[in-house]
């Protein structure tokens, strides 16, 4: 069935300026590592995609090794834009990232100009795309100098590959050398992509700070610690889960569904009841209440969670009581 996108839209959805460049990102922007791959139902990604342009989420975010195998998600992405998306190519903002193992040998990891540069040719062409609206460099590299890889990122954008650019999981002291290089260069830097949820706020002991005060965008992953903080574990581990499907590349498992955790998710749960929303709109509004965040990214195994996680705009204030009450349990 061919695609014409809802004409409302842009009636819900709320748009925060990316630090100080000229870019707008949705509050809510969909990520593609899981479920897009191979190994998954090509039709249920598609559904997934079209329901969230509907609803106004303009970013999806894709990396040379998300899948599995790495490469299927851009593929997958790929097939859908051809189908679906094209018409509205200028109305997307489309990430992609090299910095993981992708292949084998010593040009097809971490930061050196040889690796990103031929993994962004990859990525091109598996989407179908002339240029990414951002290419991220996916982790620091502890041996390439930094001058590199910011310096290709630099030439990326200046041969049109990409519009902008930006870096994931940078700790502060990287993060703030990456980001005046990148000055330096004339190419600033956009973004910055870290984990962050109620259970792993490491972004709190600096790195905000430093975004907020060089005006470079923040845009969250795992806010949902991968689905914990939801409802979906309450009552044991469901066949359907990530933590159940043994996916690999980086997917956690059962392991990660200990009692103490659970314990904190049921109390979570209890105050997202009393809030009037779900856990996984309050876990993902906690995170949208800090005016540094640009975009949260959400992970989605089915459309129903989209629509779900969504209204995560509707509700991210926080009185002072409701922020002790979660400091409480999280400190518990
Ligand atoms: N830069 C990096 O290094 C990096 C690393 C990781 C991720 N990311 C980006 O961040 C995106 C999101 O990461 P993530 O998948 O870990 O995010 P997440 O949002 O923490 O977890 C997504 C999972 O949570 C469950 N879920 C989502 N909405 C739900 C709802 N409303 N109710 C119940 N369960 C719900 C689903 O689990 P089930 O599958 O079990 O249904 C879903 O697959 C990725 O796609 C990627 O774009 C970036």
């Amino acid at each position: 069935m061919s695609y014409t996108a809802a004409t409302n839209r842009y009636e819900q959805m709320e748009f925060r300026r990316c630090g100080n460049s000229g870019l707008k990102l949705p509050l809510v922007s969909l990520g593609l590592w899981h479920n897009f791959g191979e190994i998954d139902q090509f039709q249920n990604a598609r559904n997934i995609l079209r329901l969230a342009f509907d609803n106004g989420i303009t970013h999806f975010d894709l990396a040379n090794n998300y899948g599995p195998p790495a490469g299927s998600a851009e593929e997958t992405f790929g097939h859908i834009f051809k189908k679906d998306f094209q018409p509205y190519r200028d109305e997307l903002i489309i990430s992609s990232k090299a910095g993981w193992g992708m292949w084998p040998g010593p040009y097809g990891d971490w930061g050196s100009k040889k690796y990103l540069v031929s993994s962004l040719d990859q990525s091109l062409k598996r989407m179908g795309l002339d240029y990414v609206d951002i290419f991220y460099h996916h982790r620091p590299d502890p041996e390439t100098p930094l001058e590199e890889t910011m310096g290709t990122l630099d030439l990326m954008v200046r041969q049109g590959k990409a519009l902008y650019v930006g870096i994931s999981s940078y700790h502060p002291a990287e993060a703030a050398k990456a980001i005046q290089i990148l000055k330096k260069l004339g190419t600033p830097c956009l973004i910055h992509q870290p984990k962050y949820s109620m259970f792993d706020r490491w972004i709190e002991n600096g790195l905000l700070d430093l975004l907020g005060n060089v005006g470079v965008g923040c845009i969250p992953f795992s806010s949902l610690a991968q689905g914990l903080l939801t409802n979906k574990y309450l009552k044991g581990i469901p066949q359907d889960s990530r933590a159940a499907s043994h996916r690999g590349n980086g997917a956690m498992d059962e392991d990660a569904i200990t009692d103490e955790k659970i314990e904190k998710v049921k109390k979570l749960n209890a105050l997202a009841e009393q809030r009037g929303q779900s856990l996984a709109q309050m876990a993902l509004g906690w995170v949208i209440k800090d005016p540094r965040v640009t975009s949260v990214i959400i992970g989605v195994s089915k459309p129903a969670q989209v629509t779900d996680s969504l209204q995560c705009i509707k509700n991210f204030k926080f009185s002072s009581e409701e922020l002790q009450q979660i400091e409480n349990i999280l400190a518990e």
